[in-house]
């Protein structure tokens, strides 16, 4: 996944040129005085175009963290998709970076800072799959983020997740950017009662692994300075389960009838104990008999043939 996020890397340079001609261009006008305002309006009305975010609201990078929280705010979808979201609530993908230990990251090795200050988007590749907003986001909110995990700020952390525009905006659509006011679902909402995303388009992707895979994990992450491995199943996915004959998704093992849980849920031991042992029926015969090996001296002894199968599709555990 190469997501060059807030690209105004490209933009810039162009605008920059434009300006230059312009400028060029009214050096060698007359210096009348209708010429000048005629330049003057047009000078005005191209730096204005170039300044307007082109196509996708994620053009904009938020430049503090109550910004970006906001801008990702999911908080009305709940009143239309109720269900959905208290699913999604008791998620994983609701805690996304509540249990990954950044603290020690930030004060330990080589992504550590002395102070929360000099915390820069570099600090984060953890946040590639746990917080992929943090692409949307200036080095100032870096910094604020790096300021809520050092304090242990857990209101705050609660709140920077894998949300519904995550999933059905950022990482909904693999080819090309999202529009600025739609979302990406299994199927088309063409009036979708939403103030601002008013459509939904169909994805393809949205009822495909590879839709998971963008943060499950191939193997190690090289894009970063520091390389990092985390989640690596998506790889065990497509190399060992789809070649033996899987023939499912990711969907349909783990949200079926668009269960927002995605189950298994570690908090809830239970549960994980209970899906593990469907998971992986174990069979066993055993025989046990005494051999008299030397006359007279029977030797208790045991056999035991165990075959594990996995119904998983990809290695379990994972990580
Ligand atoms: C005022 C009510 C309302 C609000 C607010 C709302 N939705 Fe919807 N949404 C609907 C209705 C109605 C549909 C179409 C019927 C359905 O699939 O439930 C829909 C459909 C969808 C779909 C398409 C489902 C599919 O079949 O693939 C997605 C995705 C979605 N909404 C996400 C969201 C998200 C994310 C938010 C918050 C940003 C949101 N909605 C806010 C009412 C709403
Ligand atoms: C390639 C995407 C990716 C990257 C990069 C990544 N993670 Fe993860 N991480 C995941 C996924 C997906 C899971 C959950 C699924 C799993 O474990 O298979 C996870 C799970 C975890 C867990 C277990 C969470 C829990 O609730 O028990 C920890 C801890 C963790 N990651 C820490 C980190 C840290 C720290 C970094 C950066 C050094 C990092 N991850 C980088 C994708 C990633
Ligand atoms: C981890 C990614 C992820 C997150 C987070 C997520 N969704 Fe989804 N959502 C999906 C996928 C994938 C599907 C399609 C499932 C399928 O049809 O197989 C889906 C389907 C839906 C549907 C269609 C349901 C149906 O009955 O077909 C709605 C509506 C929806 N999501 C709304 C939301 C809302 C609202 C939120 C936030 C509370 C949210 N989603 C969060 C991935 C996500
Ligand atoms: C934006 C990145 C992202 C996407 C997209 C995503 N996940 Fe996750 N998922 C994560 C992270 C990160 C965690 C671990 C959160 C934690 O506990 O710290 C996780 C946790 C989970 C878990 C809980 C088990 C565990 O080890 O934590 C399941 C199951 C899961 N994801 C399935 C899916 C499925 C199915 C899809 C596709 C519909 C999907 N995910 C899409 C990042 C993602
Ligand atoms: C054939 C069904 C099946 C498919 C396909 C499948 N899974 Fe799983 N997955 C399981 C089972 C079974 C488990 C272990 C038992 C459980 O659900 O708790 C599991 C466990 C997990 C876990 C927890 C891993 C851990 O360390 O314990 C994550 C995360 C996960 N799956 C994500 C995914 C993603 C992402 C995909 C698609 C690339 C996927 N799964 C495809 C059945 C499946």
């Amino acid at each position: 996944m190469k997501r060059e996020g807030p690209f105004p890397i490209v933009r810039q340079p162009i605008r920059d040129r434009a300006i230059q001609s312009l400028m060029a261009f009214w050096r060698v006008l007359p210096k009348k005085k209708w010429s000048a305002g005629v330049c003057c309006l047009v000078f005005l009305s191209l730096v204005l175009f170039m300044n307007t975010p082109s196509g996708s609201a994620s053009d904009n990078e938020a430049q503090s963290l109550k910004e970006l929280i906001t801008k990702y705010d999911t908080s009305r979808c709940k009143e239309c998709h109720e269900e959905i979201h208290a699913q999604w609530e008791k998620s994983h993908h609701a805690r996304s970076i509540m249990d990954i230990l950044m603290d020690g990251y930030l004060t330990k090795g080589v992504l550590s800072v002395k102070s929360p200050k000099e915390a820069t988007r570099k600090n984060f590749p953890c946040f590639k799959c746990h917080f992929p907003q943090i692409e949307h986001a200036s080095d100032q909110v870096a910094s604020e983020i790096a300021e809520a995990i050092l304090n242990k700020d857990q209101e705050t952390m609660k709140k920077l997740n894998i949300n519904c525009l995550v999933c059905h905006r950022d990482m909904g659509i693999v080819h090309g950017f999202p529009e600025a006011d739609a979302l990406y679902g299994a199927t088309d909402v063409e009036e979708h009662p939403d103030d601002d995303y008013g459509k939904v388009h169909r994805s393809p992707v949205m009822t495909e692994s590879v839709m998971c895979g963008q943060c499950h994990g191939l193997g190690p992450v090289f894009d970063f300075e520091y390389p990092v491995q985390c989640a690596t199943l998506y790889g065990s996915y497509l190399h060992a389960y789809i070649p033996a004959g899987g023939a499912k998704t990711c969907q349909e093992c783990h949200m079926e009838k668009a269960d927002h849980t995605c189950p298994p849920n570690f908090k809830d031991r239970k549960d994980v104990s209970k899906r593990l042992a469907e998971a992986l029926p174990m069979d066993v015969d055993a025989m046990f008999y005494r051999p008299q090996i030397t006359p007279g001296k029977f030797v208790p002894t045991v056999v035991v043939d165990t075959r594990i199968i996995s119904r998983a599709g990809h290695r379990i555990p994972d990580g």
